[in-house]
């Protein structure tokens, strides 16, 4: 029996900013699937969700692809809509869409940190707010935010409205945990420390020279276990929190960072 056998999982954000690449979403979406679950893979990238999509078909799973923007009401409606015509039911709702942007209070602009909110932010509202009816007619579910470990700790370069919005999305986490724990819907974060995904090399590759060595050597020092993550681990946190496995557990930010959050160096 695999471990999200009949479940239907909505992945947002179910791309990667590489085109050719494995990000947290794409590895997320083929990883639900190996575990049995039907996807629906949904992007503000079409090109990102088609192609995730056809990875998960491309294991043997069942998916389809759909282009919506997290922070857009309508769009994530029809995504919800969508899910429901194609497999009836949501069961595991995982919010994976997340940007960030350089700068502190002083550099960040009001325009991109108000986009940042919206997406890293309200979109985890109204996913939420779409879903949850549907898991509460169900009888339950498994909500999953991607959040980072900058929601909780300085991450050596400034990130303002990413570090707030990814705070927010924890306590967003608790509540909807707290609210909705009577109704079988548990919501967790998972919190991504240092990954080596396609990502780092658009977001945090200037701040060492543009030398992949350097960033990959340097990241890896500063985490106890001397090594970044990969997607994969991302990936098989989420199969656990969207699986029965996982079924007395929700309200928690779970760190995946190999201890980083541990420390003071990085
Ligand atoms: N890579 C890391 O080191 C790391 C560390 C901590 C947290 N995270 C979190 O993991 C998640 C995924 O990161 P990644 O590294 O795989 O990034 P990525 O950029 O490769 O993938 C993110 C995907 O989300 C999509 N997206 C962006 N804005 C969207 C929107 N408004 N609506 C719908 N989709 C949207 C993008 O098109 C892309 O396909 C993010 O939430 C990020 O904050 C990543």
């Amino acid at each position: 029996m695999k471990r999200l056998e009949g479940k239907t999982a909505l992945v947002l954000g179910a791309g990667c900013v590489d085109p050719e690449g494995w990000g947290n979403g794409n590895a997320t979406a083929v990883a639900f699937a190996r575990q049995g679950a039907n996807v629906v893979c949904a992007d503000v990238n079409e090109a990102a969700a088609r192609r995730a999509a056809e990875q998960v078909r491309a294991e043997g799973g069942d998916a389809v692809h759909v282009v919506a923007d997290v922070a857009n009401k309508a769009q994530i409606d029809e995504a919800v809509a969508l899910t429901m015509g194609r497999f009836g039911r949501i069961d595991i709702l995982h919010n994976n869409a997340g940007i960030n942007q350089r700068g502190g209070v002083v550099e960040t602009e009001e325009a991109d940190w108000d986009r940042v909110m919206d997406v890293n932010i309200k979109g985890a509202y109204l996913s939420c707010k779409a879903v949850i009816p549907i898991m509460q007619a169900q009888g339950g579910g498994s909500i999953i935010h991607v959040s980072s470990i900058a929601s909780i700790t300085w991450t050596g370069h400034p990130f303002i409205s990413y570090h707030a919005s990814k705070a927010a999305l924890n306590q967003l986490t608790r509540m909807v945990a707290v609210q909705h724990g009577a109704d079988n819907i548990r919501c967790n974060s998972i919190l991504p420390g240092l990954i080596d995904s396609p990502r780092i090399h658009v977001t945090v590759l200037s701040f060492y020279d543009g030398d992949v060595e350097k960033m990959r050597k340097s990241r890896s020092a500063a985490v106890p276990m001397k090594r970044m993550g990969d997607v994969w681990d991302v990936a098989n946190a989420a199969v656990f929190l969207a699986s029965d496995e996982s079924k007395y557990i929700t309200g928690t930010v779970i760190p995946i960072d190999g201890g980083v959050t541990c420390t003071m160096a990085h």
